[in-house]
């Protein structure tokens, strides 16, 4: 089950590990409030506080990969992603939206702070019609990724 200490965890290792020299910083956090529409099961939810490619890095595909780690890790514990667009640090927003938006995530409409949603498996559910979301997604599991904490502290 996914908690605090977890997420924290996994942002160290993209950050310090998988992804050294390209994540500025990732921050995810671990939510249980309800979930006012009811769109899916459980309470619990991850926020994406923040992802900052290193400006050096950035426009060659590492955020989508990242991205995908995230999404992967949410979808594969079942809970929604959560994030809130912003500004500031000096995205444009129109792009982020589209950014987002490849990747699976709505725009809550009316919304001033901007929240964009995943719900887990989105891909596996629009397949079912034929659609393609994306194709940049790795699998980590949870286990998985705690094995490679694990190898990688040895
Ligand atoms: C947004 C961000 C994470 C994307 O990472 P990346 O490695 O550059 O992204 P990729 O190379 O995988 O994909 C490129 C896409 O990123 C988005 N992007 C890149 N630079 C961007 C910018 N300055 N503003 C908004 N979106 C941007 C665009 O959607 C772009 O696709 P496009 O060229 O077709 O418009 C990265 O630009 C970043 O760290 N920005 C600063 C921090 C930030 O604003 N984070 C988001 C806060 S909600």
């Amino acid at each position: 089950m996914l908690d605090q200490d977890i997420l924290k965890q996994y942002c160290s290792y993209l950050k310090n590990i998988k992804y050294k020299g390209i994540v500025q910083n990732i921050k995810l956090e671990h939510c249980t409030d309800i979930d006012d529409n009811n769109l899916c099961e459980g309470d619990h939810h991850i926020i994406l506080r923040l992802i900052r490619i290193r400006k050096s890095q950035r426009n060659k595909g590492f955020g989508s990969i990242i991205l995908g780690d995230v999404i992967n890790l949410a979808d594969n514990n079942n809970v929604r992603l959560i994030l809130y667009a912003s500004e500031k640090y000096g995205s444009d927003i129109i792009r982020l939206y589209k950014f987002y938006e490849k990747h699976g995530f709505v725009l809550i409409k009316n919304d001033l702070d901007k929240k964009m949603i995943h719900y887990p498996n989105m891909n596996v559910h629009l397949n079912k019609f034929n659609v393609q979301l994306n194709d940049s997604i790795v699998q980590l599991p949870i286990v998985q990724l705690h094995n490679s904490i694990l190898q990688e502290k040895k």
